[in-house]
């Protein structure tokens, strides 16, 4: 799973570029992780267990982005983010926008009072809202669709880096997997020893498992059909 977490952290970087301001030097996204992700889940998309200390931080952040009161529609985020400053520190059952039986299920958050300083809380706030949007989450959820559409294969060689040197149709610093199928058509076993192998400039795949090795000629060899 940690894997292929790493992996989709590769894909993004070519799909989103993540921008994210910061507010006194201080980085919010990291700070979230070091803060509140002990009870908050901050995956996008967010992952939910059975016995989970807190709601999902995506949870959280819709339902206070559209519960917050507000009059004017450019004072939401504002507004909201004045919200999970204050609640951090002062978490109480009448500010709570959470439904009653959940916060009976996850009892009232502990106040973070001294465990984290409000400079530090305002750029969390700020990233929350800034990072768990709709339109992120699509983006997200695309590339997992992507992803999981992809054949073995293909995944084998996103992880292992293949794809940094050939392309399917045309050269790059290494031959197009088109002409490397075209040259190992008659033999998969040489194309097999050839990956396991490397080259000149090529690294060696000595810890490639033979299935792994057999998924990769697949997609391999499925550039000839194109
Ligand atoms: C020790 C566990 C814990 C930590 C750490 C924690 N939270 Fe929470 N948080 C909870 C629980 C449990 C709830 C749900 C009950 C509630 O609303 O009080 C919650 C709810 C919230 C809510 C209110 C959501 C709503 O819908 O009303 C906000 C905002 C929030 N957390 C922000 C944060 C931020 C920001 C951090 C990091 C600085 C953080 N939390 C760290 C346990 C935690
Ligand atoms: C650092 C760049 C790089 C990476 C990473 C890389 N290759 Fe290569 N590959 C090359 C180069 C360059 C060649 C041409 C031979 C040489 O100079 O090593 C090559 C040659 C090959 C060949 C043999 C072609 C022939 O004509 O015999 C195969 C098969 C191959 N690569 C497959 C792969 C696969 C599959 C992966 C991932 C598991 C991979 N390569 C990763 C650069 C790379």
């Amino acid at each position: 799973m940690y894997f292929k977490l790493l992996l989709l952290g590769t894909l993004l970087t070519f799909t989103a570029c993540n921008e994210h301001h910061q507010s006194k030097n201080l980085d919010g996204e990291k700070l979230l992780k070091e803060k509140c992700s002990s009870c908050h889940n901050i995956d996008l998309p967010p992952k939910t267990f059975e016995d989970e200390k807190a709601p999902p931080m995506m949870a959280v952040v819709f339902h206070v982005r559209n519960f917050t009161e507000i009059n004017v529609e450019s004072q939401r985020v504002p507004k909201a983010i004045e919200f999970v400053k204050d609640y951090a520190l002062y978490p109480s059952i009448s500010k709570a926008f959470c439904d009653k039986e959940s916060l009976k299920s996850y009892g009232l958050m502990p106040s973070q009072k001294g465990l984290v300083s409000e400079d530090e809380l305002e750029a969390i706030a700020v990233y929350m809202f800034e990072h768990f949007t709709q339109e992120n989450l699509e983006k997200e959820q695309r590339v997992l669709r992507k992803y999981n559409a992809m054949t073995q294969g293909e995944k084998i060689a996103i992880k292992n880096n293949c794809l940094g040197c050939h392309r399917v149709e045309k050269d790059l610093m290494g031959p197009s997997f088109k002409k490397i199928a075209d040259k190992y058509k008659n033999d998969e076993q040489k194309l097999k020893t050839a990956i396991r192998n490397g080259g000149n400039k090529m690294p060696p795949y000595t810890n490639l498992s033979d299935k792994e090795l057999q998924d990769l000629s697949k997609f391999i060899y499925r550039s000839l059909k194109k």
